[in-house]
């Protein structure tokens, strides 16, 4: 589980590359990282799972609540 702070990316491709060596899943906690970008694509979208938080001091804000993100319909399953 990598977390994306103040609005910059972890380093995804050395994450990914691991998770791809051993068979693991990578979750993004998104949740400061509305937009941001790693290597021109937005973290989110990098991992299996990502989470986004709508909290009130966040940059998108519903004032609570928050979104996920899945790759799979068997990881959208889980989540439900
Ligand atoms: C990096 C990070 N992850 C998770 C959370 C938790 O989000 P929420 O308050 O929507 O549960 C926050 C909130 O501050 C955060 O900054």
């Amino acid at each position: 589980m990598v977390v994306h702070i103040y609005g910059h990316s972890a380093d995804m491709n050395p994450i990914l590359d691991i998770a791809n060596e051993f068979g693991l899943k990578v979750i993004e906690d998104a949740a400061e990282a509305h937009a941001a970008e790693y290597k021109r694509k937005k973290c989110g979208g990098l991992g299996d799972v990502s989470v986004f938080s709508f909290y009130a001091n966040k940059l998108i804000t519903t004032g609570e609540g928050g979104m996920i993100l899945v790759r799979t319909d068997d990881l959208a399953e889980e989540c439900a």
